[in-house]
């Protein structure tokens, strides 16, 4: 089978945003548009990616989270037909290549997995995706011959008013056979109302050198939306809130209200969980059956066994075990080990610390350093555990502390001695 490969244009201004940060770096729902764009591409099965890069290309490399990536350098930009030519060495004769936008983030796997297989079965030269909207003001009409068949894109800026009143718009999404879309690209010219070098154009230069080119009509015109102001991030935003919060319901987890509930597109959560409203849940965050989250959490990167009650709090970079309950009011900072039945009262403050199973923590506990408290111990509200607040000597040192099995603090304490890894504190 032939190979797939995908471009990503992504070296725009993206003035509209009016931000200090690259357009297709905005982030929905804890993830940069171009990294969904990018995870599409590669869900549909394009073995190589190539984010073409211009505006603030350091930034945009460095703000990408996927591996494996290799990058085009559009230095001015001078059109899409322009942006494909910088990523030239990239494009392979006997690849089909799939074209993608940065800033489309609602575009599905299934959609372009359907896409390439017409694109193959029909044996096309390029296949693009257009879409019949209200209103196609700022889009590039794809014109038809009398038969229906495809005979050209026309922009925006250089259409007739005639044209203008076509709404069936190109969505931007192609897929070139790799050799013709090379060959068509050393023909194109710059003379259009914009003096840019249209990708567009590669269509009918395609077409006129004898090549099949098929406009296929998508369905759901909400997976083409492409993002070009905060207004449209956010409406986009509500979008994939959407499809996510419904995949959770569906597979058998209550969101209690799901409109303001806030699942990261690569969160995992068990059946018979319950998210109670104002929870933001992202990153690699994995929770278990049976839990209660909320009203008004925040995990990230979390992972959450199950039966566990997760109450009004904050949890960050850490493992929490099964039935365990957290809060109200808690902050579980990062590389925090939490174990089985542990109680984590309210206003607790936990970081870099192992809790080992059944033990249970007052209120206003605070617990820092490396600290490592054992089994079944109880501390009593207000204690400061692992902390050398006063201690400048061991700023910027581990301080260890470690308590054993069935220790209980009863009193109001500051623990800060520290001692070596292993040893204990006695107290
Ligand atoms: C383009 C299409 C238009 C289509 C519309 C869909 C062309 C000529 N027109 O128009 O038919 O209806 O998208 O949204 O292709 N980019 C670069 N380098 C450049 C110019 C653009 O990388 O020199 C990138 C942008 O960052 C963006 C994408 O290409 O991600 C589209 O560019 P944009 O200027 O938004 O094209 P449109 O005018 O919207
Ligand atoms: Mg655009």
């Amino acid at each position: 089978m032939r190979q797939l490969k995908a471009i990503i244009l992504a070296a725009g201004e993206g003035s509209r945003m009016k931000s200090k940060k690259p357009k297709v770096l905005h982030e929905i729902l804890n993830k940069s548009m171009v990294d969904y764009v990018i995870e599409t591409a590669k869900g549909c099965g394009a073995e190589e990616v190539c984010v073409v890069v211009g505006h603030k290309a350091e930034e945009v490399k460095a703000g990408i989270r996927a591996e494996g990536i290799s990058f085009a350098l559009q230095a001015e930009q001078k059109g899409t037909g322009h942006a494909v030519m910088m990523a030239g060495d990239f494009i392979d004769e006997s690849s089909d290549m799939l074209i993608l936008y940065g800033d489309t983030p609602l575009i599905t796997g299934e959609t372009l997995t359907k896409l390439v297989e017409v694109h193959r079965t029909e044996g096309h030269s390029v296949t693009v995706v257009s879409s019949k909207i209200e209103d196609p003001t700022g889009y590039g009409r794809i014109m038809r011959d009398d038969h229906g068949g495809f005979e050209r894109i026309v922009e925006h800026k250089d259409a007739t008013d005639t044209q203008r009143m076509i709404n069936e718009i190109n969505t931007g999404i192609y897929i070139f056979n790799g050799r013709e879309l090379k060959e068509s690209l050393g023909k194109l010219n710059n003379n259009n109302a914009q003096g840019e070098y249209y990708l567009t154009d590669c269509l009918e230069l395609i077409l006129k050198a004898g090549g099949k080119v098929e406009a296929v009509v998508a369905k759901d015109a909400d997976e083409f939306f492409g993002v070009n102001s905060r207004v449209q991030l956010a409406e986009a935003a509500k979008i994939m809130k959407h499809r996510i919060n419904r995949k959770h319901m569906e597979s058998g987890v209550t969101l209690v209200d799901p409109e303001n509930t806030y699942i990261g597109s690569d969160v995992k959560i068990g059946m018979d969980t319950v998210i109670l409203p104002g929870c933001v849940l992202e990153g690699n965050t994995e929770i278990g059956e049976d839990c209660e989250i909320g009203p008004n959490s925040r995990l990230t990167d979390t992972k959450l066994g199950n039966g566990v009650k997760f109450q009004t709090s904050t949890a960050i970079e850490s493992e929490i075990g099964n039935e365990t309950t957290v809060g109200p009011f808690a902050y579980i900072r990062p590389n925090c080990h939490i174990g089985n039945r542990v109680k984590v009262g309210d206003f607790v403050e936990v970081k870099n610390s192992t809790i080992g199973d059944g033990t249970k923590i007052g209120a206003n506990v605070v617990i820092g350093g490396w600290t490592t408290i054992g089994k079944r111990c109880e501390i009593y509200p207000n204690a400061s555990i692992g902390l050398e607040p006063q201690d400048l000597k061991f700023k910027g040192e581990k301080s260890y502390c470690n308590i054993g099995d069935e220790t209980v603090i009863r009193e109001f304490v500051t623990i800060s001695r520290a001692t070596g890894e292993g040893e204990e504190t006695r107290v």
